[in-house]
Order: structure tokens, then sequence, then C-alpha cells
């Protein structure tokens, strides 16, 4: 059993699959009989509703964090073992909502789950750092495209000015022709990579059912890759440092097993602005 429980799911540009990984990590870990709670932290711009089939008519955690309703009001079972806190899409309800209260629906959510993961806004505003810093961990999406990485780097700095953890990278809509490895991409933002997700249409096709890809099609690629990362998810926890930097790991990939890239570069001297071999997505 880990002793990390709150992930937040962040990500420097939006669009690069956070909430698609917060859905299938946490219902593939549900699959695996671990109890799970996944969070819409995107107050401004909630969607994780969507991709689950909840209506954001009801109550949500914007009822919450505004003091009119309690957390297990806005908590709606998914499957077996996983519920689901959405936010508000109503930029009335938004505008009432005290995002300081997360930190209270938080350590009430950590008491009943395994595992609880925010699904962070994309961005620097003061609600995106707020998750961060609350969590027991912080898992960075990115896509290998040259922007998403240059833009990981700010949600890296923006973890450490929230004082809180870096756990790990997962590089998603990764494509085999690409020149670019995610160790790759991992090793120069200098934190470890836990996994990657390849570049899969099933995944969009999930999202208008509104069902998580692992449930809807279990045998595509990105259903694969989400449930191999749910198997080795125990293991890659107990590998990631902690907030108080007990086991500093941000240099060294948690997962191993893919060499080095032979026409990598090796510096890292100016950062993912030099990442010009990156591949775009035109
Ligand atoms: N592995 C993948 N393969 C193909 N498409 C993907 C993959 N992951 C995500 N997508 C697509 O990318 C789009 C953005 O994904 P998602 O909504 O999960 O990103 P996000 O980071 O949560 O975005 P936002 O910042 O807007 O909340 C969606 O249309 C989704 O279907
Ligand atoms: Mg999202």
């Amino acid at each position: 059993m880990s002793d990390k429980t709150v992930f937040a799911i962040g990500s420097g540009k939006g669009g690069v699959g956070k909430t698609t990984t917060t859905v299938n990590l946490g219902t593939a870990l549900a699959q695996t009989g671990e109890r799970v709670a996944i969070v819409d932290t995107d107050l401004g711009m909630a969607n994780l509703a969507g991709f689950v089939s909840l209506s954001t008519e009801s109550t949500t955690l914007h009822d919450v964090l505004s003091g009119n309703a309690s957390v297990s009001d806005a908590t709606y079972p998914l499957t077996d073992n996983i519920v689901a806190v959405p936010s508000g899409t109503g930029l009335e309800e938004y505008a009432e909502t005290s995002p300081e209260g997360l930190r209270d629906v938080v350590d009430e959510l950590r008491e009943k789950f395994s595992y609880v993961f925010l699904d962070v806004g994309a961005g620097v505003s003061h609600e995106t750092v707020l998750p961060l810093g609350l969590a027991d961990a912080v898992l960075v999406v990115s896509t290998p495209e040259p922007a998403s990485v240059h833009d990981t780097k700010k949600t890296l700095e923006l973890t450490d000015h929230a004082r809180g953890n870096a756990g790990g990278l997962i590089i998603t809509r990764t494509r085999s022709e690409s020149n670019v490895s995610p160790e790759d991409i991992a090793s120069r933002l200098g934190i470890p990579l836990v996994g990657s997700i390849p570049d899969d249409p099933a995944v969009r096709e999930s999202l208008y059912a509104g069902t998580p890809l692992v449930v809807y099609d279990s045998q595509r690629p990105a259903a694969v890759a989400y449930k191999q990362l749910a198997a080795d998810f125990s293991d890659i926890v107990s590998e990631i440092g902690t907030a108080d930097g007990s086991a500093d790991l941000r240099s060294e990939p948690a997962i191993t097993g893919a060499g080095p890239d032979p026409d990598r570069s090796t510096s890292t001297e100016g950062g993912p602005e030099r990442v010009s071999d990156t591949e775009t997505d035109s």
C-alpha cells in the first residue's frame, strides 16, 4: 500500500490529455480493486463530467466550495470502486466558489479512498496552484509537442512554488514515427517518466460515448497503456519522492527498460526550448 494517496494531474498547456488520464487511470485502478475518487478541480473550465456521463445540473464541487453542500452530496458513483466529484460549468456558480476550501474536500476524500486524482486546470492561475500544493505528488501530462513540453516546465516551477512534489511525467499521444522518445523528454525536464500513452483515435470515440476508454474498448492501444500504468502504479508511486524530499529521484526515470535513445542530445542546457527535434501535431 502506497504512502501517497492524492495525485494532482496537471499540465502547462491545455488539451494534452489530463482529463483523459484522470478518468482512465482512475478507472483502470478501480478495475484492479482499488477504491478511487476523481475530482474536477478545474473550477473555471470544468469538463470531467462529460467524460463519465454525469450531469453538471446536480450538486457539484462548486456547491461544496461555496458552502452549500457536503462532499458526499457532490460525490457520484461511476462503476465499481470509483466515484467522481464533478465541477459545475456555469460562470455564476464559479464566481461564488472559494478554492481555499479544497483542502478540506481533499482531506475528507483521502480518508475514504486509496487513490484520489485531482484533474487540475491548465495554466498558472491561483486555482491551478492550489491543487498542485495539496497533492502528495503531482503528475504532469504533456504531449511530445515542443509547445507542450515547454509549458510543462512552467507547471514544474509552479509546483515548486506551491511547495508541491513533482512526482513524474506522463507523455500522451506518442507516435511511433516520432524521433523523440518520452524518456528523452523526461530527462530533459529532469523528472521521472511514469508512463506514456500512444495517440489513439479511440480516445475521442470514448469521449463521444461518455465512457472511459478502458471500459469502452479495453483492447485499444491507449486503453492497454492506461491499464499497464494502473498495474504498475503502486510500484511507480513508491519510487516517487515525497514533498519533504525524502527520496528525490527527479533525474532518474521511474520506468526503465527503454534504453537510451542514441539520437538524443545529451545536453540539457537551454532547457526544453531546445527540444527542436520534437514532432509537431500537423
Ligand atoms: N492518447 C490520445 N490519443 C488521441 N487523442 C487523445 C489522447 N489523449 C487525449 N486525446 C484527445 O485530446 C483532447 C484533449 O484531451 P483532454 O480533454 O483529456 O485534455 P485536457 O488536458 O484535460 O484538456 P483541458 O486542458 O482542456 O482540460 C480530447 O479530444 C481527447 O480525445
Ligand atoms: Mg480537462
